[in-house]
């Protein structure tokens, strides 16, 4: 079945496309002659991943889906979220939006050894964190479907490994002593929020 996933993004297509397997031809915006950037404004992941499917398929009629991603830290409230892309600012840049949620951590780390040291709270500091998606996927006749996939994990002191993208380098999942981009994509895959939502959802267009 040939489907458009809406995304520039490379390495999400290349994960996308070992997740789905044979039975699924996966096609690109860019490939299609689509190149500008996909409309992303909303104020939640549905929505964004909603925004980008509505996008593709207005312009293509095909099926296709699209996912929003966020990473919720909880010793920051659940920052990034859906800021997630744009952290650091609007150029989207993976490597400072790493810097500057390393610093963030750190910081809010040093306020809570300040506040126990002060007797003011005994509240442990703790790096836990998740990724979580949301995929939308729109059938030939324009019907939507959404698909939700959750990755828990901590948030490493250091960037380590070379494989994956975004913050895979600092982001260690539960269960694991290594970060996703150590790992490398096929376990990354079998326990990533994109695969369980991926996963379902090429389970429901089979079916
Ligand atoms: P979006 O879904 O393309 O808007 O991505 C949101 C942000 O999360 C971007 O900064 C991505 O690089 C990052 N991100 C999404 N999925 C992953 C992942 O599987 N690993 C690491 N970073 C990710």
């Amino acid at each position: 079945m040939k489907i458009v996933f809406a995304t520039g993004n490379p390495g999400k297509v290349r994960e996308a496309a070992e997740i789905l397997g044979e039975g699924f031809e996966l096609v690109t915006p860019a490939s299609l002659g689509i190149t500008e950037d996909i409309p992303e404004t909303g104020n939640t992941l549905r929505a964004n991943s909603m925004q980008k499917a509505d996008y593709i398929y207005k312009k293509t009629g095909l099926p296709c889906f699209a996912d929003d991603s966020g990473l919720e830290v909880d010793i920051l409230g659940g920052a990034p979220g859906v800021e997630t892309a744009r952290y650091a600012g609007p150029d989207r840049n993976p490597d400072a939006n790493i810097d500057k949620l390393l610093s963030e951590i750190a910081r809010r780390e040093k306020e809570a050894a300040m506040a126990r040291t002060n007797g003011l709270s005994t509240a442990k500091a703790n790096r836990q964190a998740r990724f979580r998606t949301c995929v939308t996927y729109i059938n030939e006749k324009g019907e939507h479907r959404f698909f939700d996939g959750v990755m828990e994990g901590r948030i490493a002191y250091a960037r380590a490994g070379k494989g994956g993208f975004g913050y895979d380098p600092i982001f260690i999942p539960q269960g694991y002593e290594k970060t996703n981009a150590q790992l490398g994509e096929a376990v990354k895959n079998t326990i990533s929020h994109r695969g369980k939502a991926l996963r379902a959802m090429a389970e429901y267009i089979k079916k």
